[in-house]
């Protein structure tokens, strides 16, 4: 087992960020970073401040789903101030600064899957949860949650097992989820820095989908659509070509592969 606390000062320390990361607080366990960071948030929390626990006992996933969080995985939130612009872009960089770190850190190859999930050998290893309150046009907060299996044995958790994956199972040894923290938040600086410069981090997003040019099944909402994926609008939506030839604008769901 590597040495792997969490702490404020290891995080910060050698972490050449301006804001994403300076201000960084850890605990062992909460139900979930999302909360503790909205709420930091609605009390005027520093852009950038960082809220970690080692576990997380009411982990939320999209759609109300659950997500599992115990020791040696990854559970963090990131507070920002967006401009309301700013806002589809969010689960982008998110997402690309998740699969960059993982392969700055292991060498394992990422891909992202629409909308937010990060994969490694076609197994899901991260999720992602961007949550806002939003006000007229202005962004009050948003704050982005991101959940990694990082040294955990997968096949303990059965209701996970079949699709999800762990970078400690992928590797055949544990990883220093330190360094995985510090890439990540380097990564998503730059690119929500990218953002305010005026570049779109769309084109990176969409080259790292796993997702397009493949036959695939969509669930959104009550309905389930089935298509090729064809392409995704700057917004993040997914563009489904129907098997009547029609184009599918979907703004949410989630995706399963055709094989
Ligand atoms: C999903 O795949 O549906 C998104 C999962 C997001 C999980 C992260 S872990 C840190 C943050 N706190 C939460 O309760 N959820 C997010």
């Amino acid at each position: 087992m590597v040495e792997d606390s969490l702490s404020p000062a290891v995080i910060t320390d050698g972490l050449a960020t301006r804001f994403i990361g300076q201000e960084v607080s850890c605990y062992p366990s909460l139900p979930s970073t999302n909360d503790v960071a909205r709420r930091r948030a609605k009390a005027g929390a520093k852009e950038g401040t960082v809220i970690v626990a080692e576990e997380q006992t009411a982990g939320r996933g999209r759609i109300k789903r659950r997500w599992l969080s115990p020791r040696g995985s990854i559970a963090l939130s990131i507070i920002l101030y967006p401009p309301l612009e700013y806002l589809p872009s969010l689960i982008m960089v998110a997402s690309l600064a998740v699969a960059g770190s993982i392969e700055q850190v292991t060498n394992l190859k990422a891909q992202i899957k629409w909308p937010n999930d990060v994969l490694v050998n076609d197994k899901k290893i991260c999720g992602i949860l961007v949550e806002s309150d939003v006000r007229g046009n202005k962004v009050d907060y948003a704050v982005i949650g991101i959940g990694i299996n990082v040294n955990l044995e997968v096949s303990e958790y059965p209701e996970i097992a079949p699709i999800a994956t762990s970078l400690s199972q992928e590797l055949g040894s544990d990883v220093p989820r330190l360094k995985i923290v510090q890439s990540l938040l380097a990564q998503a600086e730059k690119l929500y820095l990218a953002l305010s410069a005026g570049d779109s981090v769309f084109e990176q997003w969409r080259d790292r989908l796993a997702t397009l040019g493949k036959e695939v099944q969509v669930s959104s909402g009550e309905a389930v659509h089935k298509g090729i994926a064809e392409s995704v609008a700057p917004d993040g939506s997914l563009l489904l070509r129907q098997p009547d030839g029609s184009l599918l604008k979907i703004v949410a769901g989630d995706v399963t592969l055709r094989r």
